[in-house]
């Protein structure tokens, strides 16, 4: 096992956060019980802001980032998991307050560690990465909520050429409706159609001013933008139509009003990746399984070294990237 192996590590900078590679060993890592060898991780909006120190994402430091991962175990100390099984990890703190993906060996929490679905390599798992499995996360949270069904209405994805965005196009036309993309890249819309959307809509037109109550239009919604580009959609949404919600690249705030809510039984469901519980999380990853198209997912995947990732951060923050990164780390 190597002596030593390089990591992406937020440092203490004169009380700044700042970003770089560093060798580390293993006697640095925290003394969680299952020692785990990273094959791949990926990049998400959050990887993105704690790389470029523009989001406080780590709240203690030194902190290695990278927020979701897939490798093996090499020694456990918990009888749930054995050198070899095949593992991977979203969200629980890593990169925030725990030590996360950016790093050759990791370890962990066993409760953390879900088995690698068999539909999916490694570098497959991590191209649906945090992303992919929030969007999964949203497209079961919809249904489950009970009113969309394909065939009748549209469902709306706000950010649709970002990686919640393209993962939830391509999951929810392989299951039957009809997607609504929203973007601001009108060059994305050839390969948002080869992902599944049907129709377009320039984010521009959810930017503008919100009036309370608009001409009902999404059955559904699956938006990672927030503030004015949620509240329009929210009072577009048709009379009992859910919109669950996980992002804030357009920015945090709500400048809406209760009248969606209480005019038109509109549900807000909020989506949260990072303290899922297990079943949700099994749950999700077997919708991923079950209905994302693997050639879809190839479409919308770069693949990327780790010693790329300053580029990348700052690209996903500038809104730059189209579909999802994948880290190589192993
Ligand atoms: N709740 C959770 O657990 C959870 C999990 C994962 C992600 N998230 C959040 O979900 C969001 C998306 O994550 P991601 O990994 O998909 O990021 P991403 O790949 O960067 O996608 C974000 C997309 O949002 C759109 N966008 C960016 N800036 C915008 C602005 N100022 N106004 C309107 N639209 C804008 C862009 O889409 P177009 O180019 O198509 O317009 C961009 O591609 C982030 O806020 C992230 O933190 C939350």
């Amino acid at each position: 096992m190597s002596q030593t192996f390089t990591a992406m590590v937020i440092d203490d900078a004169d009380g700044k956060p700042l970003a770089g590679f560093r060798d580390i060993s293993l006697a640095d890592l925290p003394d969680n019980d299952v020692l785990v060898e990273i094959s791949h991780s990926s990049l998400n909006y959050k990887d993105g802001l704690a790389i470029t120190g523009k989001g406080r994402i780590a709240r203690r430091l030194p902190m290695v980032a990278g927020i979701d991962l897939a490798g093996t175990v090499v020694e456990s100390r918990s009888p749930a998991w054995k050198p070899g099984d095949r593992v991977l990890a979203n969200g629980w703190g890593m990169s925030e307050t725990e030590w996360g993906a950016y790093s050759r060996f990791q370890r962990l929490k066993p409760q953390w560690l879900m088995r690698l679905p068999e539909a999916f390599s490694m570098e497959q798992a991590m191209a649906i990465g945090t992303a992919g499995y929030t969007a999964a996360l949203c497209v079961d949270a919809l249904e489950a909520w009970g009113t969309i069904r394909p065939g009748e209405g549209d469902i709306l994805v706000t950010g649709a050429a970002g990686g919640v965005g393209s993962t939830a196009v391509a999951l929810l036309s392989s299951k039957g409706y009809a997607v609504t993309a929203s973007t601001g890249r009108s060059e994305t819309h050839d390969y948002l159609r080869g992902l599944g959307a049907s129709a377009f809509l320039d984010r521009a037109e959810l930017a503008s001013e919100v009036r309370p109550l608009q001409k009902e239009r999404w059955s559904g919604a699956v938006d990672s933008v927030g503030s004015t580009t949620l509240a329009n959609v929210l009072a577009q949404t048709v009379y009992g139509g859910a919109v669950a919600a996980c992002g804030l690249a357009g920015g945090h705030d709500l400048p809406g009003t209760v009248m969606p809510h209480i005019l038109r039984s509109v549900a807000l469901i909020g989506v949260d990746s990072v303290h899922a519980p297990m079943p949700k999380r099994e749950k999700a990853w077997r919708t991923l399984a079950q209905h994302l198209d693997t050639a879809k997912l190839a479409a919308m995947t770069e693949v990327h070294p780790m010693r790329d990732l300053p580029e990348l951060a700052s690209r996903i923050v500038a809104g730059a990237i189209r579909g999802r990164v994948v880290i190589e780390i192993g």
